[in-house]
């Protein structure tokens, strides 16, 4: 139930057409070999706060193992690529994070510890539900007849089952929040925590949901400062970007090789998104890809496995209607998924 928010337009710009999306059945780009992986590791560097963060994570992780229980990696929201070093201006991407941060609860529901590493300022888990212009927090509140600050009479239960949850993930340390908003630190930051989280071996899942850039402009040949618009002889400014090595395989080959790792695939073609699914794990080699369209992707997704081939999920008309989301469909399938890895890893 979300309260009336009058003075915000109900425009949603964010949604495009999607008739106008670009085609994307041209090839992928080859996986990352080692050799990509050291130039881009060395040519860059890695961001400053790096070793603060892993400090954070190789405590959370510990702890978590000593009590036995799993650890998932949740990667959320878009990259940013950008176009100076003083950045004022950057290429982004659509993502705002819901996948990522509701998919995040239903594990820690589930009785998982989770690494969320997300687009600083993108949606996060349990706040999510009173953050947007759609549900801003304030349209839940009021003052009483003493001038306190309570939540709507309407609002009561619902808040308080999401409170609840917060206050026992935050409360059991269940949660580990970090952040990123370049390519470039999403990738130091993945490479970083995935080599933490290989020392927990099966019990380690990595479930890849951030949008993350193709391509973007190296260091080397990034302006200091802010653009100018004189620059250019003919008042156009031209931008070549290089692509992003596709860092999945090394993911899967070098930096966790016995974490069960899931995919995410997104297109907007419905013709092609089963074919770039099975392609992505034919290419990585991992456990999971699931791919999902832009204009459903709240309503179904697609598991591709090596063993199973495709499976749909999909909510019903009447789940839809009721506010079902359907990362509470996806989330104990792959805890199945994840139980039987573990299973199978361990006998090897
Ligand atoms: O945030 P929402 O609005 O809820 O939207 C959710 C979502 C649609 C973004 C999400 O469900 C989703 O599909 N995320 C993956 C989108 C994506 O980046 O797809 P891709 O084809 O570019 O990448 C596929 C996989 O390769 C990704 O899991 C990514 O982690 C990985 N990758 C990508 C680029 C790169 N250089 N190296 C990689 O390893």
């Amino acid at each position: 139930m979300t309260p009336p928010s009058p003075t915000i337009s109900r425009v949603r710009t964010s949604v495009f057409e999607p008739a106008t999306a670009i085609d994307r059945t041209f090839p992928e780009f080859p996986a990352a070999q080692p050799i990509d992986e050291n130039n881009y590791f060395k040519k860059h560097k890695p961001p400053p706060y790096l070793s603060e963060i892993s400090k954070d994570v190789a405590n959370f992780i510990a702890s978590h193992n000593k009590q036995n229980r799993k650890v998932v990696l949740v990667t959320s929201g878009g990259t940013t690529v950008p176009l100076e070093n003083n950045t004022v201006r950057f290429i982004d991407n659509f993502s705002a994070g819901t996948r990522g941060a509701t998919s995040a609860e239903y594990f820690l529901e589930n009785g998982y510890a989770v690494i969320f590493l997300h687009r600083e300022f993108s949606l996060l888990p349990y706040s999510r539900h009173y953050s947007h212009t759609t549900n801003c927090f304030l349209d839940y509140m009021n003052e009483d007849e003493n001038g306190q600050v309570v939540i709507n009479a309407e609002y009561q239960n619902e808040m308080r089952v999401v409170l609840r949850k917060y206050q026992n993930a935050r409360d059991k340390g269940l949660l580990l929040v970090v952040p990123f908003t370049t390519v470039h630190q999403y990738l130091f930051t993945l490479k970083l925590i995935s080599q933490e989280l290989s020392v927990i071996g099966p019990n380690g899942l990595f479930y890849l949901a951030a949008a993350v850039s193709d391509f973007f402009l190296p260091h080397s040949r990034m302006p200091e400062h802010k653009i100018q618009s004189q620059n250019d002889n003919d008042g156009k400014l031209r931008v070549s970007l290089e692509a992003v090595p596709k860092f999945l395989s090394r993911l899967v080959d070098s930096w966790a090789p016995l974490a069960m790792i899931i995919s995410f695939k997104l297109e907007t073609d419905s013709n092609i998104l089963l074919s770039k699914a099975r392609g992505a794990l034919e290419r990585y080699n991992h456990q999971l890809v699931i791919g999902n369209l832009l204009q459903t992707r709240k309503k179904e997704v697609v598991f591709v496995t090596p063993e199973e081939g495709e499976h749909w999920i999909r909510l019903t008309d009447e789940q839809h209607a009721n506010g079902t989301e359907i990362e509470s469909l996806i989330i104990p399938e792959i805890m199945s998924l994840h139980e039987k890895w573990c299973e199978k890893t361990s006998t090897l």
